[in-house]
């Protein structure tokens, strides 16, 4: 399909050739728009040879009969409307983009009988296209060709609602909001030769546009902040180690800000305790989290969210080097704690470390999540379908697992204690940055609880869902953009009143 759409809304339209899309709900009939594509009725012989029960997401596609104007009509299933799945029409736009094939227009029809579709709905179905519709091919000199000419880079679709006029007004905002996605899927999925800490930063630096204000840190200004833990792991590299501090002030001049830390090792080779060659390539991700914050940050400008939020990522290169930190290393962190590096390849918690301390010594913030692709062990634990939750408060977990059924970013709470704490005891020095075989992912979490004091606090490991996604209705790509709509949801339907 082509990798945009170019969305308008209406309250009525005829369509011109291209596809037309209407919905039908579990068990029942399409809406009244299908007798307006489909004057000749053929429909329901086309539902029933097919045995279309409506599931949700569901679809059937028919070659337009003539007297229509359409093309193509799609048909796709709601689902039983009485319960519908937890952010169930961004789904449905991402299910309806995959039916455009090599459509230049479609007209989707948002109708079924008995069934509400407010405009937030509408506006949700939107940015389910937008989200379905992006690819990374910035590198693909040759056109995708279609046997007749190229695929068109754009579909125009219209979106036909009774709720078309308010919906247009919302879509500027869930446009902020898809965009910060993309933008995330974009860092991620950059190669690690165009995207270091410097470009990296560059990229950040950009959202001063939308009135983001930027601060970002040099290795002269953390070495003076003490920034051991971090800038041990960035010393194996040539490329110069950046923290990037990202401020939105959308709320009352007074209020304590939110804040959100990210993970940006832009690639990670383990270090002297290095990786095996297959699938290395892999760690140009490792930036996962980073680039979450990063797109959290330019959703809620874009939307303008009443919210004050700090966004802060540590940005370095794990290599292997003459110059690169060796297992038996000691560092102090920021927070005068002294770290054994017995794994030069457990790098992130490092980086997050000293990132935390600043952001907690320095904005004080209500809260504080940070994301990481921290662990291999996360995915042995969840797969790929929810990210890991480690967390020292309950309200705050339980507002992340709720913001993450709504928006179908979902987290999984994993326990913390005492027990797991003292793995990480080291004999040299306050603690060690590898516990004991198991639990990896936990003891991962407890180290970097060592450096939040009593701060509100939660960790997103997301090793698993922000990288080498699976596909699924709206995210075709290798980089999901995991953590945005999460943390945008959580800002939206906690923190900002
Ligand atoms: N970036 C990796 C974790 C990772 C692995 C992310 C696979 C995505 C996919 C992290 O820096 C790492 O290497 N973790 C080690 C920790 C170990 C040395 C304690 C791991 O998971 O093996
Ligand atoms: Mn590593
Ligand atoms: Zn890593």
């Amino acid at each position: 399909m082509p990798k945009s759409v170019e969305i308008t809304f209406a309250r009525s339209a005829k369509p011109a050739g291209g596809v037309a899309v209407v919905l039908a709900a579990e068990g029942a009939k399409p809406g009244p728009s299908a007798e307006a594509v489909d004057p000749a009725g053929v429909l329901k012989k086309a539902l029933k040879v097919a045995e279309f029960k409506g599931k949700a997401r569901t679809a059937v596609d028919v070659i337009a009969p003539s007297g229509s104007s359409a093309d193509r009509i799609v048909v796709v299933g709601l689902g039983n409307t009485a319960k519908p799945d937890p952010d169930a029409w961004t789904r449905l736009g991402g299910a309806i983009a995959g039916r455009f094939g090599k459509a230049r227009r479609a007209t989707v029809f948002l109708d079924a009988p008995d069934v509400e579709i407010d405009a937030a709905a509408v506006a949700s179905v939107a940015m389910g296209m937008e989200l379905r519709a992006y690819r990374f091919d910035r590198y693909k000199t040759k056109k995708k060709d279609d046997g007749n000419g190229n695929e068109p880079d754009t579909v125009k679709v219209t979106i036909v609602a009774a709720a078309a006029a308010a919906a247009k007004k919302l879509w500027s905002e869930y446009e902020g909001i898809a965009g910060g996605v993309m933008l995330a899927r974009d860092l991620v999925n950059e190669p690690a030769n165009i995207l270091g800490p410097l470009e990296f930063a560059a990229k950040a630096g950009e959202l001063s546009k939308l009135g983001v204000e930027i601060e970002v840190l040099t290795e002269k200004e953390m070495k003076k902040l003490g920034m051991g833990a971090l800038l041990g792991v960035a010393q194996g590299s040539t490329r110069p180690a950046r923290l990037v501090v990202m401020r939105w002030n959308g709320g009352k001049a007074k209020s304590k800000p939110i804040a959100f830390v990210g993970k940006g090792v832009v690639f990670d080779t383990g270090g002297n305790s290095i990786k095996p060659a297959g699938g290395m390539e892999d760690m140009k991700g490792d930036m996962g989290g980073a680039a979450a914050v990063t797109g959290l940050m330019h959703a809620l400008a874009a939307r303008k969210a009443k919210a004050n939020v700090i966004g802060i990522i540590g940005l370095v290169e794990n290599m292997v080097d003459g110059n690169a930190q060796r297992p038996g290393d000691i560092v102090t962190s920021m927070s005068g704690q002294t770290i054994e590096v017995l794994n030069t390849d457990a790098e992130g918690r490092l980086v997050l470390a000293d990132a935390l301390t600043y952001c907690i010594d320095k904005y004080k913030p209500e809260f504080v999540v940070n994301l990481a692709t921290l662990t291999g062990a996360i995915m042995v634990a969840l797969g790929q379908f929810h990210a890991g939750l480690f967390s020292n408060d309950d309200t705050l977990s339980e507002q992340l697992t709720e913001a993450g059924l709504a928006t179908h970013e979902r987290v999984w709470r994993m326990p913390m204690g005492a027990d797991y704490d003292k793995l990480i005891d080291s004999k040299n020095a306050d603690m060690k940055n590898i516990g004991g075989r198991y639990g990896g992912s936990i003891t991962a979490a407890q180290f970097l609880q060592r450096f939040v004091d009593e701060t509100p606090w939660a960790h997103l490991d997301v090793a698993g869902t922000a990288m080498g996604s699976p596909a699924n209705e709206i995210s075709q790509s290798w980089a999901s953009g995991f953590g945005v709509r999460l943390l945008d949801r959580l800002v939206r339907d906690y923190y900002e009143k």
